[in-house]
């Protein structure tokens, strides 16, 4: 929907479902006016929301946490295992119709058994995706704003690194940060130095975390092996240069794209909308000091 026509159907509306390709900010609150009850976003992220001028205004933000965790975490592990046994270059070579024959060292790629895991955001993704790790034999690293507990750390058999420690000894790095001005650009030139030129850097979580030029930079200079991204900087464009590398495996921001998640999202949503509209807690709020505000009014 064009941005001026959902300003005007957003007039006197007490509810609206978002996604991330939506701005929640000052101008949309204004647009809906006073009778806002809730924003219910479709997606676990809402770096798109201004949850404190939701709050400021006393409407709801919920979002869809866990119901797209196994799928998110599902796509990671494509990314990572597509990039280290090079899958989208061998369906591009052959639908070139290139001539080839099997020879010993014919598009080799790298093991993903037993290597080092490098996980960078320990919540329910970064959790999920080293569940599956174990697995494949791997030895888990992760880094995140707050350890995990040692239950935590001793059921999926996972170590606290700094990060700079992080980048410099896993084989693959997967992102499963949020957005927030404290992780844009928190994999830039420098820290993508900080990695063995041999690793594969894995983006699930949003485009901006990483500096799209300086990773660029990097897989065209050899400075690291290769990258699974499923998010990029500014979607829906792709940097052309990055189109180019082979050694760049792309998806369309699919990490939470199956039926089943993408249903479980849908219901969640309308969940949430149908609770603070028949003045019920949203199951999965993100802003509870507006509702308990509400109840004492
Ligand atoms: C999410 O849920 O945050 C996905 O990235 C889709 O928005």
């Amino acid at each position: 929907m064009p941005r001026n026509r959902l300003l005007q159907d957003l007039r006197g509306k007490a509810g609206a479902i978002t996604v991330m390709t939506e701005r929640v900010d000052d101008e949309f609150l204004a647009a809906a006016g006073q009778g806002l009850v809730i924003v219910a976003n479709f997606g676990v992220g809402y770096d798109h929301i201004d949850v404190p001028a939701c709050t400021r205004r006393g409407v709801m933000v919920s979002n869809t946490p866990d119901v797209l965790t196994e799928a998110t975490a599902d796509l990671t592990w494509a990314l990572l295992l597509a990039t280290a046994r090079r899958v989208g270059e061998g369906e591009r070579f052959l639908r070139s119709r290139a001539a080839w024959v099997w020879e010993p060292d014919f598009m080799l790629g790298m093991d993903v058994y037993g290597k080092v895991l490098g996980v960078v955001g320990f919540g329910r993704i970064g959790r999920a995706v080293a569940r599956r790790a174990r697995g494949f034999g791997m030895t888990i690293l992760y880094h995140a704003r707050a350890r995990a507990t040692a239950e935590v750390e001793r059921d999926l058999g996972a170590g606290y690194r700094e990060l700079d420690d992080l980048l410099a000894e896993a084989d693959f790095v997967t992102l499963h940060t949020d957005l927030s001005l404290e992780t844009r650009h928190l994999i830039d030139a420098d820290r993508l130095a900080r990695m063995k030129r041999t690793a594969v850097l894995v983006n699930a979580s949003r485009g901006p975390v990483v500096d799209e030029a300086a990773l660029v930079d990097a897989l065209r200079g050899g400075r690291i092996l290769a990258a699974g991204l499923d998010v990029f900087e500014q979607e829906p464009e792709i940097d052309p240069e990055l189109l180019q590398l082979e050694n760049a495996v792309i998806t369309p921001h699919v990490g939470s794209a199956t039926v089943e998640a993408r249903l479980a999202m849908a219901l969640l949503a309308a969940e949430n909308l149908i609770a603070a509209l028949e003045g019920r807690r949203p199951p999965t709020i993100i802003n509870p000091e507006v509702w308990e505000r509400r109840q004492s009014q």
